[in-house]
């Protein structure tokens, strides 16, 4: 388990995050919904050790990850997929990947070998450098990188955002089958129908605090969360 324990954080004397509460599974994909500026990418930025929380603590499997560095969360499983997506432009994709698994201290070959068992189209593109990738296609290496580090926990910060619907479809199956290998994914949305074609289980975050944890549907049916996630209820 994914442990984030009342995460209080501040940026610039700001506060930020107040009290944020999760947990993710292994096996499960979690959505963390909210609208813009709600406090998403600063939460999976703490999970993964770029803030450290005034007050709070993230643990996996038991084990205390607050005071550890990236570096170290990393190796210790758990990996990450920016909202920018954070390819280099001048590396290939294959370099790409392999250079996300060596810092993981992992295998490249084998690395290479996970990414494409998820998404055999990566092939046709392995030797071409970033820069020149589509934005479906970008999407699909910040996955494989993040899954080549041979995580136990992904997290992946609005990776869906203006791709056509069938692109989404097909990454969703790739999460699926990914988290039905046992690893726990918490994927950030600030958009309800995208966040609903992966997952109907959802924190949803608001000003920095989790207002509702569970179902989707069930959230859109309380008229104060449809108006944050921007859906009108019928009358
Ligand atoms: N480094 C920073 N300095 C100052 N304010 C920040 C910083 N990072 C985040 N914030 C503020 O914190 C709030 C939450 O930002 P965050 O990026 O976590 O939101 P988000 O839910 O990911 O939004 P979006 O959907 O637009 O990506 C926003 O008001 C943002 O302006
Ligand atoms: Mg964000």
């Amino acid at each position: 388990m994914l442990k984030a324990e009342g995460l209080h954080v501040s940026i610039s004397g700001v506060e930020i995050l107040r009290g944020v509460t999760l947990t993710v599974a292994r096996g499960t994909i979690v959505c963390l919904l909210g609208r813009n500026g709600a406090g998403k990418t600063t939460t999976i930025k703490t999970i993964m050790g770029f803030y450290k929380p005034v007050k709070g603590r993230v643990t996996i499997d038991n084990m205390e990850l607050t005071s550890k560095s990236v570096h170290e969360r990393v190796k210790y499983g758990v990996s990450y997929a920016p909202e920018d997506l954070r390819i280099f432009p001048w590396l290939t994709v294959e370099e790409n990947i392999k250079l996300a698994a060596k810092l993981a201290g992992r295998n490249v070959d084998e690395a290479i070998e996970i990414a494409l068992g998820v998404f055999p189209e990566i092939r046709g593109f392995l030797k071409r450098q970033g820069f020149y990738l589509s934005g479906g296609e970008k999407r699909m290496v910040a996955i494989a990188r993040a899954l080549a580090q041979n995580p136990k926990y992904m997290l992946l910060d609005e990776l869906l955002e203006g791709l056509a619907p069938i692109v989404v479809e097909r990454l969703s199956k790739a999460l699926r089958e990914i988290a039905s290998k046992g690893v726990g994914i918490l994927i950030a949305e600030s958009n309800v129908m995208l966040a609903k074609r992966i997952v109907d289980e959802a924190y949803i975050i608001e000003r920095g605090e989790i207002i509702y944890s569970g179902s989707i549907d069930k959230a859109l049916e309380t008229e104060n969360i449809a108006r944050i996630l921007g859906v009108k209820i019928k009358p």
